[in-house]
């Protein structure tokens, strides 16, 4: 059974200085159970030389979304709706050749494991040198050069040395630097780090945050930083989207989000009691009940079946029936206000965590 859902709120226009900006994007896949809906009309904007940190629980449809950013997908099992603009440039509608020209060039990604970025046959040198060679015409000598540089840049001792290594040659934190090395040769405006530091031991991890965060500034790169480790949001991140069902809940810059949380699922992520109360520091109730289904999505707020407050009958039908969508800017995708939450919380919730 499907339910129409009517939509509330529209997503402005993004403004000067964004480098990227998508608005109202769906994606969907074909699969052999029915259409994935994996994402639901998703709107935000990275400006220039800032870090977003996307986070939200697993299958959210956070690596999808920078995926399609990317073009990433099989057009034969995949549907994109909506608009994404890199500097101007549209790239739902773009060619493969031209994706092909903006990916390792204008736009980087990082992965988890740099093993799917780097290719066991080749030295690691050359894998840097390759998209140098590729996107700016530079010699085979200029573009060694190049990498060469590149490895003392992310911190490889020796790095003239080291460049003729394979990639089995290297410790997993170093691979993780070549992968970097690889990713920023070309000076892309544009990086995707997809839980870049995630298998990594916490004193290589921090030297990597470390190293972004000084690319970033020599290179001025805008990044998008997904991790479910929301100490490495706060120090790397200048804005925050959160996530849920293929839609953004709540965004703000990594203060208004992690200080002022006011989507309920956020909440429930931060794993702390929501500041409306300032005296009342006890743990929240987690948040019960499991993400929804991306085939039978459910109608309205995709949060409202595990939401604590939709079964208040003043609001229950807007919330079963009316989505509430997240323009751009500081908000939530919420139909209360933060004082009717506020007076909720005190009167009702509160008393009844004791
Ligand atoms: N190629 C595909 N075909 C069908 N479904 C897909 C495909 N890729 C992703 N999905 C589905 O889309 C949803 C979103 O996936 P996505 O990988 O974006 O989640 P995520 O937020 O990155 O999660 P995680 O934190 O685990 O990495 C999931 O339900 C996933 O199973
Ligand atoms: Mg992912």
């Amino acid at each position: 059974m499907t339910t129409l859902t009517k939509e509330a709120g529209t997503p402005s226009p993004a403004g000067a200085g964004t480098l990227l900006s998508v608005r109202d994007l769906h994606v969907s896949f074909k699969t052999e159970d029915g259409i994935v809906k994996a994402v639901n009309g998703l709107s935000f904007d990275l400006q220039r030389g800032r870090t977003l940190g996307i986070v939200g629980e697993s299958g959210s449809g956070k690596s999808v979304t920078n995926l399609t950013v990317l073009g990433l997908h099989n057009p034969q099992f995949t549907t994109v709706e909506g608009e994404i603009l890199l500097e101007g440039q549209e790239l739902t509608t773009a060619r493969e050749s031209e994706l092909e020209k903006l990916r390792g060039n204008k736009v980087a990604m990082i992965f988890q494991d740099p093993l799917t970025a780097l290719s066991p046959y080749y030295t690691v040198g050359r894998q840097i040198a390759e998209p140098y060679m590729k996107h700016n015409g530079a010699s085979k000598r200029a573009a060694w050069d190049r990498a060469v540089e590149m490895l003392g840049k992310v911190g490889i001792p020796n790095p003239k040395e080291r460049a003729k290594d394979y990639p089995h040659q290297f410790s997993g934190g170093m691979r993780q630097r070549a992968m970097i090395a690889m990713a920023l040769v070309c000076d892309p405006d544009l990086l995707i780090a997809d839980e870049p530091t995630t298998a990594l031991d916490v004193t290589v991890q921090a030297q990597i945050l470390d190293l972004l965060k000084d690319l970033q500034q020599e290179f001025g790169t805008g990044i998008i930083f997904i991790t479910h480790d929301l100490g490495v949001i706060a120090d790397m991140a200048d804005d925050i989207m959160v996530m849920y069902a293929g839609g953004a809940v709540e965004r703000g810059t990594v203060d208004e989000v992690l200080r002022s949380p006011q989507h309920p699922y956020t909440w429930g992520l931060l794993n702390s009691m929501p500041r409306l109360d300032a005296d009342l520091d006890a743990p929240l109730e987690p948040i019960p009940g499991a993400p929804p289904s991306l085939l039978t999505p459910p109608s309205g707020c995709p949060f409202h079946p595990r939401c604590t407050f939709q079964d208040r009958v003043e609001f229950r039908d807007r919330c079963v029936d009316v989505r509430p969508l997240l323009g751009p800017d500081r908000g939530s995708a919420c139909h209360l206000t933060a004082e009717q939450k506020r007076t909720i919380f005190i009167e009702e919730i509160k008393p009844r965590l004791g």
